[in-house]
């Protein structure tokens, strides 16, 4: 943890103290993807360990109580959006116009500070899953974040042979983030070293929009459904034998993605029980 102790900013003796927002981290870089989606890099308190995938509570400090004066922290879940590697950590973030916290965090800059509990956890991990060869990651709008982890993480190109990663969102121009961070991977020194030259080959890019014209349109589930993204993919629909998958949506996406898994004869894993797929809600305020 850092910036634990109260710090005393000269107050003048009929003023309480200052004190420091505990947990601060300082924000390092901003980009603005839409008028809705944003992703922020800030620096990693020294201590943190956390497994690719997981998710930490991230906030600003709320507006002084009239009557007490008191404040009081606002504070969401935010999947970690960077490697377990990394030496900062980033996140990917809605931008609600009346949302108690993110009407507010999208107007953060560098220098600027956050709140950040060292607290990591999370079932989007690959503990909580057992060996398998094909690994999906499903996602709708921010729900790409803990796949942004994990496609930087090594682990997941070692464990798996083949890597497919859908992402649907309304407009065309949300799913740049996870179309950019994908496209980079190629030039990932890390992972080139670690896993060897050509390593993203393993990976199969499914992007689909509902809402505007793009490549491919329709929810992921639909084309599913119809037997579409399978053949568009060219690989076989989901075998409990040999495919894995992270769930990563709203809530309506994860249930229908859930009983279609349910379907193939996939079974929900936990970290304390491992089995062939993980759900976890994506953040919306
Ligand atoms: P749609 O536009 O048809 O509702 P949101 O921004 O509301 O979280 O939605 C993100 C994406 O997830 C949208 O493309 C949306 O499609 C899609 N979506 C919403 N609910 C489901 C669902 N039950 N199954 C599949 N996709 C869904």
């Amino acid at each position: 943890m850092t910036n634990m102790t109260p710090v005393t900013k000269g107050a003048p003796a009929d003023k309480p103290a200052v004190k420091a927002m505990p947990d601060a981290q300082t924000v390092t870089s901003v980009e603005h993807w839409t008028d809705r989606l944003f992703s922020f890099r800030v620096t990693r308190p020294a201590s943190l360990r956390f497994r690719s995938g997981e998710f930490v509570m991230i906030g600003l400090m709320g507006d002084a109580d009239p009557k007490t004066g008191k404040q009081k922290p606002i504070l969401r879940a935010y999947s970690i959006a960077s490697p377990a590697w990394d030496e900062e950590m980033e996140f990917y973030s809605i931008k609600v116009p009346d949302g108690p916290l993110t009407s507010r965090l999208q107007h953060i800059k560098p220098g600027d500070e956050i709140i950040l509990r060292p607290k990591p956890v999370g079932t989007l991990v690959h503990d909580a899953l057992l060996p398998g060869k094909r690994l999906w990651f499903f996602a709708t709008g921010t729900g790409f974040a803990p796949f942004a982890s994990l496609l930087r993480e090594p682990q997941t190109y070692e464990d798996y042979d083949e890597i497919v990663i859908t992402h649907t969102c309304r407009e065309a121009g949300e799913l740049t983030y996870g179309a950019k961070l994908i496209d980079s991977l190629k030039d990932d020194e890390l992972l080139n070293e670690v896993i060897g030259e050509g390593f993203w080959k393993k990976i199969k890019y499914y992007p689909t929009t509902t809402r505007e014209e793009s490549a491919k349109m329709g929810r992921i589930t639909d084309l599913m459904r119809s037997g579409e993204a399978f053949a568009d993919l060219g690989v076989e629909p989901l075998n409990p034998e040999t495919d894995r998958a992270m769930i990563c949506g709203n809530l309506a996406f994860n249930l229908e993605l859930k009983e279609m898994l349910d379907g193939y004869g996939l079974e929900e894993g936990a970290n304390s029980k491992p089995a062939q797929y993980v759900v976890e809600k994506a953040f919306l305020d």
